[in-house]
């Protein structure tokens, strides 16, 4: 049964990733016989299987219950919106405490991070399904659906449903996009003018660096190589951002069409959309719009009839990985292997899917890019500012009335934001999700892009009433549990800071507590290898800047004091050594 499940698994897409989340949800874990058997099948080292079964988040090797549910605990759903209580209130009802799986195999029950639902409510993912705008009512119905071992196709189908909530439309969401209408408008340019297209229009990556589109994909048309590949990065983990939840449900032909594009430009036949594991809901749409158009003659060999234009995509699916967003570690991931950041140089551009010429995108730099090709450049610099050109995707959430999706031309200020999405008592916004920039009120009139806000698309909005040490809490439990682990200063950095500030929310902290931080936040960000590490302490640093009365308001007054109860550490010591003297115990 597990040898033809894993051959099964293979036949329909090759990828390890794709073979482990078919053997998860079949036999609800992924057992060390099956960690031999796929190692086996696929020819792969047993310590690459191993290691990739432990890396990521969504494979166990020790059982799940049949009902796997998982609450985003990321700022705006978890703590804002009130996920974490509405977990305690379900692990009651099934009597079943987090990180659990219960006794009788029925439900297991964890927090996980961001789900990409902050626009929704409190939400929750049970066996791979987003159920959002939870509520105490739900939360009973949920947990009666459970006990009555009810398949999820009998639970309420409207609850599965998951609205766009575009609210503002711009650029790209207002015009509709006529299937293969970009790529027929291309073939009338050729390579050469492709590319100048792209870099005309000032396009550069909307995945946060911001890295000019045009001439990376011209390091790799020029890059040498004996295979070219395209991927686009749907990974989208940053909490707070939901933008391309949106763009692959409404937008995704003009997605496909812009790989397509860059296809053509760079010269690859295959590309690979990665999708993260949290959106595997997503898969049969997106599947199914990837059938039509080879239908059309819009993928596949000799595109609309233009010979030897051949390009087809694949998707792999993710399984609960925030680093797996950067685009080295992606490209490890799609190789079949944990997501550890690359040292880099060399970059994608030349060295990457297999070690080939690799176009990364974000999925609104893919769905620009089509846009750019059908009507113009100077269609598309004629909005936005001189250094950002174009429109910024925002998923807004948190203390606003309409969160949801705007698009707004670059230099668009915060204060217009906030009107808009009313936000009527802002007193911050995290802008770019925890790795951005935290602002306070007196900052609302600077501008979104890249010559002075920049983000992947994330802003989230805190009113007077929060507590904004609790919200740099939350995003240090985030950097700590995201962070893979390869290099000393993000691994061990990430989780000082998390106790740190553990110890000040507690009413444990001192002055010399909040100077240790700033220490260690600033060796985490000079020192980490990658990107993730590099951002995980800006929470901190801006809110020590920005904020400083949240962390002050909290400090107790002496010099020191210990993480822990050093007396009461001593007294294992004291009882061998049979002495309770004054000298024996610490003031
Ligand atoms: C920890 C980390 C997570 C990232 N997550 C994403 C992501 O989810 N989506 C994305 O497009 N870029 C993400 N990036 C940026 C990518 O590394 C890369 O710059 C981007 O995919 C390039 O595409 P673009 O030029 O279109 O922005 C992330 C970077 C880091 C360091
Ligand atoms: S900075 Fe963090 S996430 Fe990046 S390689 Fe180091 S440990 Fe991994």
């Amino acid at each position: 049964m597990l040898r033809s499940a894993i051959a099964e698994a293979y036949a329909a897409s090759p990828h390890l990733l794709h073979v482990l989340h078919a053997l998860q949800q079949q036999f609800l874990h992924i057992s060390d016989e099956a960690v031999r058997e796929v190692a086996a099948h696929l020819d792969l080292p047993l310590s690459q299987v191993d290691a990739v079964v432990d890396f990521y988040s969504f494979f166990h090797k020790t059982p799940r219950g049949r009902y796997d549910i998982l609450f985003s605990n990321c700022t705006s759903c978890g703590y804002m919106a009130g996920g974490v209580d509405l977990m305690a209130m379900l692990g009651r009802r099934l009597d079943i405490v987090a990180g659990n799986t219960r006794g009788d195999g029925l439900v297991s029950m964890d927090q996980t991070s961001c789900i990409g639902m902050c626009d929704h409510g409190a939400a929750l993912l049970v066996n791979g399904r987003p159920i959002t705008s939870l509520d105490a009512i739900k939360i009973d119905r949920i947990a009666a659906l459970v006990e009555a071992e009810a398949p999820l196709e009998d639970w309420p189908a409207e609850w599965f449903q998951v609205d766009d909530n575009i609210r503002v439309s711009g650029l790209l969401l207002k015009d509709d996009f006529t299937v293969g209408i970009g790529l027929r408008k291309m073939l009338e340019l050729d390579v050469a003018d492709t590319l100048s297209e792209i870099i005309q229009s000032g396009l550069r990556g909307r995945g946060g660096a911001g890295f000019s589109t045009g001439m990376k994909w011209q390091f790799c048309r020029e890059a040498q190589g004996d295979a070219h590949y395209v991927v686009c990065n749907a990974d989208e983990g940053e909490p707070g951002t939901f933008k391309d939840r949106v763009l692959l449900h409404s937008h995704v032909d003009s997605l496909f069409e812009g790989m397509t594009v860059c296809a053509f430009a760079v010269g690859a036949k295959q590309g690979y959309l990665y999708l993260r594991g949290e959106y595997r809901y997503l898969l049969p749409h997106l599947q199914s719009v990837l059938a039509r158009r080879r239908e059309l003659a819009l993928l596949g060999v000799d595109i609309l009839g233009q010979p030897g234009f051949s390009f087809d995509i694949d998707i792999v699916v993710g399984a609960g990985a925030y680093i797996c967003g950067e685009e080295s570690a992606l490209i490890e991931s799609l190789e079949g292997k944990r997501g550890i950041p690359r040292v880099r140089p060399p970059f994608p551009v030349t060295h990457g899917y297999l070690g080939q010429p690799t176009v990364v995108n974000n999925v609104e730099t893919f769905i620009a890019a089509a846009h750019i090709v059908l009507r113009g450049s100077a269609w598309f610099r004629a909005v936005g500012t001189e250094k950002s050109a174009g429109s910024k995707i925002l998923s807004i959430s948190g203390d606003c009335a309409a969160p949801g999706i705007y698009e707004y031309p670059f230099g668009v200020t915060i204060r217009q934001v906030l009107e808009d999405c009313g936000a009527k008592d802002a007193q911050a916004v995290q802008v770019g999700g925890p790795s951005g920039t935290l602002i306070n009120s007196a900052e609302f009139d600077r501008r979104l892009g890249f010559d002075d806000l920049s983000t992947g698309g994330s802003l989230m909005v805190f009113s007077q009433t929060r507590d904004m040490l609790a919200v740099i809490v939350n995003f240090a439990h985030f950097f700590a549990h995201e962070s893979c682990g390869f290099c000393t200063p993000c691994r061990v950095g990430t989780v000082l800071l998390k106790n740190g500030l553990g110890k000040i929310a507690g009413g444990h902290g001192t002055r010399y507590d909040l100077d240790e931080m700033q220490h260690i936040a600033t060796l985490v960000k000079c020192r980490s290898h990658c990107g993730l590490g590099q951002t995980a302490a800006n929470p901190i640093l801006d809110g020590l800047q920005r904020f400083p009365q949240a962390f002050e308001q909290r400090l107790v007054h002496h010099d020191f004091e210990p993480h822990f109860d050093l007396d009461a550490a001593l007294e294992e010591a004291r009882q061998i050594s049979r002495r309770d003297d004054a000298a024996a115990h610490i003031e």
